[in-house]
């Protein structure tokens, strides 16, 4: 038997090592290195199916590049054809991240099930029966999707090579193995192989893949950071498990911006897609209540009303509480000081505590002046008007400073019906006439004064 060939690898950031050593030169961290064993057949008959190469291998004049094939795949999704940039570049890697529950396979079944193309959809970590009843929850259903349940890269370049699909989805990468290294499924030197295989298949054959790929504990995708490196997009899927909202987003595109999001709601038949998403965040309500703000707020490109709520009671331990979700608690901490600094409210023995609605976290600074607003408002005890929002960033000296593209905050808060919108006085804004009121503020007084 062949002698076993062992290489250490660091588990935080990919490095390989010929020896032990108790920290990664390259990323510093320490106990990060541990061995994997890695062994190539000596001669393998295998190979990856190939068509020939569609890549000219000579240099050509940039202006002669044709780029008509580059022809993009309709998702038949519009939130996804938005994030990825007008849909998937053929040969193109996409690797999806998420926090395990969250509705990554979903997402990716149900658009597996509504393309019009032949789809492979292989997973390695549910049977075809498992999966058979997770479609039956999603209704729209074709007949050109192809479920695989194989682990093996090379079994499934196998079935590929039978199958010849126009898009293959791979659930996940983590659960990849290939025999050109011997360590178990999921470590480093198996994700970095199985990924350069799986890219040199999609870029010879110009077949999209898209990967799923589990995210650690601190919210990073699993497995070496030069897998992100390698890929073409890489999305994020995020939200509150214990809220219907889901946001996709790309931190990485080679095709496209990173600036546009998805959103998603999660239903009992799978993922719907939420085109408006202002009027699901805010929540219908009989009366006034004290607390409550609405934010005009931009995700990415797409304006987004949001709703602050803040609770301010008197403490009842000697430390005050504070605590925000979806908000930035320092955030939280540094508006609290400026109230009480520059516009003289004792807030040091109240709890506050900030939320916004609909699981979704913020952080768009133009959220600020929403916060002071809803943290006056619930201190006062006095509701503000209900067709208010805010739209301003709360600078340390108490001034409310401008934000970016503020026509299209104020457009949106018109659509949605508001009577007023409260922005910075630095803001340009064009001199077109609108049917909304824009009130005018410089300072965190100016605020007080209109509200309490
Ligand atoms: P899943 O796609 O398995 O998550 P991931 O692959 O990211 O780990 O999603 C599982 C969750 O989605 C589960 O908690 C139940 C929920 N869900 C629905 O609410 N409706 C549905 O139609 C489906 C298929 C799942
Ligand atoms: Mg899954």
């Amino acid at each position: 038997m062949a002698k076993v060939k062992t290489t250490f690898f660091c588990q935080n950031c990919g490095s390989q090592y010929a020896k032990w050593q108790g920290q990664c030169t390259s990323c510093k961290e320490w106990n990060t290195i541990a061995e994997e064993v890695i062994q190539k057949p000596e001669k393998s008959d295998w190979k990856l199916p190939t068509t020939p190469s569609k890549r000219a291998a000579k240099p050509l004049l940039i202006n002669e590049i044709d780029t008509s094939q580059e022809a993009r795949l309709d998702l038949c999704d519009g939130e996804f054809n938005r994030v990825l940039g007008g849909g998937m570049v053929q040969g193109s890697l996409t690797l999806l991240g998420g926090e395990p529950g969250i509705g990554k396979s979903t997402l990716l079944l149900q658009m597996a099930l509504k393309l019009p193309y032949k789809t492979l959809y292989v997973s390695g970590e549910e049977s075809q029966k498992q999966i058979k009843m997770r479609a039956e929850r999603i209704n729209p259903s074709n007949n050109h999707c192809y479920i695989l349940t194989e682990t093996k890269t090379q079994n499934i370049f196998k079935q590929i090579e039978a199958l010849d699909p126009d898009i293959v989805v791979i659930d996940s990468i983590q659960t990849l193995h290939s025999d050109y290294i011997e360590s178990s499924a999921g470590s480093i030197s198996q994700i970095k192989e199985c990924t350069t295989e799986l890219i040199k298949f999609a870029k010879e054959t110009a077949t999209p893949v898209l990967l799923i790929g589990h995210i650690t504990k601190d919210g990073h995708i699993a497995g070496p950071k030069i897998l992100e490196h390698m890929v073409d997009t890489v999305l994020q899927f995020e939200g509150d498990r214990n809220h219907v909202f889901r946001i996709l987003r790309a931190n990485k595109n080679r095709f496209g911006s990173t600036n546009e999001l998805g959103i998603y709601e999660m239903q009992g038949s799978g993922l719907r897609e939420v085109s408006n998403p202002s009027e699901i965040l805010i929540s219908e309500k009989d009366g006034e209540l004290s607390g409550n703000a609405v934010a005009a707020t931009l995700e990415g490109l797409r304006p987004l009303m949001i709703e602050v709520q803040a609770l301010v009671s008197t403490a009842v331990y000697g430390t005050p509480q504070r605590s925000a979700t979806g908000f930035n608690a320092k955030r939280l901490n540094m508006l609290l000081a400026v109230l009480e600094k520059r516009a003289g409210f004792r807030l040091g023995a109240k709890d506050v505590f900030l939320n916004i609605t609909g699981g979704i976290t913020v952080d768009d600074p133009a959220i600020d002046l929403a916060v002071v607003a809803a943290i006056l408002s619930s201190n006062e005890d006095v509701a503000l008007e209900s067709d208010y929002c805010f739209a301003a960033e709360v600078g340390l000296s108490g001034e409310i400073r401008p934000v970016q593209r503020v026509e299209q905050r104020i457009l949106e808060a018109e659509k949605l019906g508001f009577s007023t919108i409260f922005i910075s006085k630095y803001n340009k804004i064009p001199l077109k006439k609108t049917g909304i009121k824009i009130q005018l503020i410089s300072k965190i007084e100016d605020l007080v004064g209109f509200l309490v």
